[in-house]
This record gives structure tokens, sequence and C-alpha cells, in this order.
């Protein structure tokens, strides 16, 4: 005999199921039996699961209409039914804040994220909904997928829930430089968008606010290259790298040691309860590192993987890879907000004014420049903020034409999770 899983009839969370006997299950509301389910037979079971698959897949027809020329799939329909992978992480939890601020048309939110997490819950909208564990099923009837758990989970998951008739947002690195795949700032390059098959990535959040400021500046006077070094904040690492900062600092203003080196012989090492594992390769707390990410980060040439990352995405954002291009990324021990300090060299002159009075009027972007009365981005004042800012704007006499300046974005917003949620409403038009 089986048994109807009664979280598959999606009840009102704000219901209770109780099970009686072994075999009836009484559904109550505020205490009272309001319905009773039954243990159904074999034969109305098969019934239940046709029935079930064939509403199923009616509806998945309708979603998506099939462009034939570029085997593109465009939503059709205008409540959405959404998935988040990573929906405890620091993108994942963004995400949720700003698909509710922009009222997001959703149906069903489907929050994922690994076992460990299975069973808590996070907040939407003020009510508590569940993190479910990642498995086969977690795509099913999903519209949209946004994967913010990690480039190993975006290359295994990431084709499932295509497969599964859903449209991927990927936040990871795991397929921005696929040349199937297409890389999009939607201020930048949105109308790309319509070459997806299926996975649409999101490009770094350091490559985000550098190509929004590069590409204006490039359409005026041909951009001949650029050096960048960013200042990187620990929230680009997660969660985990917040609360790493956070108890190193901590540990360092009471004077407690925070290597285990530093543990003098006669005391357990337990007694100053330091840290299992370590997220950055050195203290994060009052310095500056010139690595990320934090492990296996070193490439070709001494580069690392984050700096390979700001040249080739920016490249392919700007869809135009004759731009040289020079990074240097920096961690530093601020929360959110990456800044940038630029250098570029064009072919064409073009003033500070100039610069100034294109990068006011280019979208999603914000400038503040004014150094007689302190004016310019700093990450404090851009965190939390959906521009990205930009200032210290000055001529560079090193070159025949060129101009420095500084741009601060906030990583974990137009860096990550809105350019993600501009993705799926730029698909919604
Ligand atoms: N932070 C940023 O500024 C930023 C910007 C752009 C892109 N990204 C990218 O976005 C991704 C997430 O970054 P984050 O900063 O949000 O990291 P995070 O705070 O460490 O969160 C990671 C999330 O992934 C989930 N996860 C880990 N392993 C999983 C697995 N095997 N199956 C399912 N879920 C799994 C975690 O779930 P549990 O809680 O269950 O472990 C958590 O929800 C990374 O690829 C990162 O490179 C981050």
């Amino acid at each position: 005999m089986k048994f109807v899983n009664v979280r598959n009839l999606r009840i009102n969370a704000s219901r209770v199921i109780r099970k009686i006997k072994q075999e009836d299950i009484i559904v109550t509301r505020r205490g009272k039996p309001v319905a009773a389910l039954i243990p159904l037979n074999e034969n109305m079971m098969d019934e239940f699961l046709k029935l079930r698959k064939s509403t199923r897949s009616q509806k998945n027809k309708t979603n998506y209409q099939i462009d034939r020329q570029i085997g593109a799939k465009v939503l059709k329909k205008k409540n959405i039914n959404v998935a988040i992978v990573g929906a405890t992480g620091v993108v994942g939890l963004e995400l949720l804040k700003i698909l509710a601020e922009r009222r997001f048309p959703i149906k069903e939110l489907r929050l994922v994220a690994s076992e460990r997490s299975a069973g808590k819950t996070v907040r939407f909208k003020g009510v508590r909904c569940p993190i479910k564990g990642l498995r086969g099923n977690s795509f099913q009837d999903i519209d949209i997928a946004f994967f913010c758990a990690g480039s190993s989970v975006s290359k295994t998951w990431g084709p499932v829930a295509v497969k599964h008739g859903a449209i991927v947002i990927d936040k990871t690195a795991a397929f921005r430089m696929d040349k199937n795949v297409p890389l999009v700032v939607p201020e930048v390059n949105g109308e790309i968008l319509k070459n997806h098959r299926g996975i649409i990535s999101s490009p770094n959040c350091s490559s985000i606010p550098l190509a929004m400021v590069l590409k204006p500046l490039h359409n005026y006077a041909r951009i001949k290259r650029v050096i960048v070094s960013t200042y990187q904040s620990v929230s680009g690492a997660g969660l985990k790298a917040i609360a790493e900062m956070e108890q190193e600092t901590k540990r360092i203003l009471n004077r407690l040691p925070t290597k285990r080196s530093e543990v003098p012989t006669n005391v357990g090492i337990t007694d100053y309860r330091l840290r299992k594992t370590k997220i950055f390769p050195h203290q994060i707390s009052f310095n500056a590192i010139p690595q990320i990410p934090q492990s296996n980060a070193f490439c070709e040439d001494n580069y690392t993987d984050e700096e390979i990352k700001v040249i080739k995405e920016t490249g392919k954002i700007m869809g135009n890879n004759s731009i040289k291009i020079s990074a240097t990324c920096v961690r530093i021990p601020v929360y959110h907000g990456h800044s940038e300090s630029v250098n570029i060299e064009f072919a064409r002159p073009v003033s500070p004014a100039k610069a100034r009075q294109i990068l006011s009027k280019a979208p999603g972007l914000q400038v503040l420049d004014n150094p007689g009365k302190q004016l310019y981005p700093t990450a404090v004042e851009a965190a939390g903020k959906d521009e990205v800012f930009v200032g210290r704007i000055r001529i560079d006499r090193s070159v025949k034409y060129g101009l420095n300046l500084w741009l601060v974005g906030d990583n974990i917003r137009k860096g990550a999770a809105l350019n993600a949620v501009q993705i799926a409403e730029l698909l919604l038009k």
C-alpha cells in the first residue's frame, strides 16, 4: 500500500499535518480538522500520477516559444516558477531580497542548497521558506533557475535544469567563456540575450562595473589599453569569508592569537577556539591580499584566476578582444563593495569633462566627482545601492590620450544578484 506524500499536495504551510493512525492522515488548521487524506490503492495512485504528469507536460508546452532560427527559448508567460540554487549563500540571499523589491512575478519559488541546509528556512517577503537539498527533481516545472552555488555545481546541474525546460541564469564562472553562452550585462550588451540556448552567464563582480564604465567611453574615443587594479571586499568570497574577517578582527582587537603558532605551548588550542578552516591564505583583517581566489589562484604567467577573468570577460562583454587589458586583483577587509582604479588609453582625445558627461548619461552609472568637496565614491557608501559609482576622473599625461578613474559597485548587488535579476527581467520583456 502506498501513501500520498503530503508535501507533494502543496498544503499551506500554516496547516498542521498530523498522522492519526498508520493509515489515515488528517490535515488540521488551528487545531481543527479540515481534510482527511486516505491511503490510495495501487490503481488510484497510477491514475493520480498519470494525471499529474499530463498537466505538467501541457504546462511546459505553453511556457516557451522555440525560435527555430536561433534555437533560443523565450519566456512567454508572466507568472514564473523560480529556483535558486545556493539560496543560503551571500548571493542567494540577496537574490531573494531583490526579487521581492522588484516584484518579480513569481508563481512558485524553490529554494535549493546543499544537503547540509535541507530543512532550514530563509525569509522571502516575510514568510519562512524551506530549503531543499539539490536533487534530480529540483528543476521539475521550473522556468528560471538562478545558480549561485559555485562553478562545479553549475557545471553538473545547469544542463540538468535546461533538460527539465528551465532557463539557467548562472552567477558562477562555469560557462562564462563558452562561445555558445551569452555573457550579459543588460546595460552593455542586453541584445545578445536572445542568442541563448538555455544557459545565460552573468559576469564576475569586478568585470560587470568595469564593462559598464568602459563601454560608453569606448564608443566615444576607442579604447586601446586598460590597466585595472581592484580592491575587492570579503563578501566576494562568501559567507564564511565574512565570518573569518569578523572573528579575526575581534581576536586582534582583543590581543588574542590568530594563528596556531602564536598559541603559548602551556595553553590548550581549543581554549582559544581557533578556526578549524581558514578561508584566506593570509590575515585579511587590517591587510591587503593580492590573491583572488583564496585557493588554486595562480595560472599562466603568475596571474590569478580572478585577473584572467577580468581580462577575458571584459573583452567578451564589450564584444571586442582587441582592447589590451592588464589586471591586478586585491582582497581588502571591507564588507561590501568592490573598488577599482582604472587607467585607460584612448585612440582619440577625451577630456575629463567629456568623460564625466558621457558617464553621467550611461545607464546604471552615477558620477560622484568633485575633489574640492572630497566627493568621490567609496565602498561603504556604495554598499546596498544598485548603481555603479565613478569619480576621480582625471587626465593621464603619461600617454597621448589617457584618463584615470575610480569606480565602486556593490559586488553582491550589481556585481551578482541584481545583474542576474535584470537578465531575468529582460527575458520577460
Ligand atoms: N559573493 C560575490 O560577490 C559573488 C559575486 C559574483 C559571483 N559570485 C559567485 O556566486 C557563487 C556563490 O557565491 P556566494 O558568495 O553566495 O557563496 P556562499 O556564501 O559561500 O554560498 C554558497 C551557496 O552554495 C551552496 N552550495 C554549496 N555547495 C553546494 C552543493 N554541493 N549543492 C548545492 N548547493 C551548494 C551553499 O549551500 P549551504 O549553505 O548548504 O552550504 C550556499 O547556499 C560562487 O560561484 C561565486 O563565485 C559571488
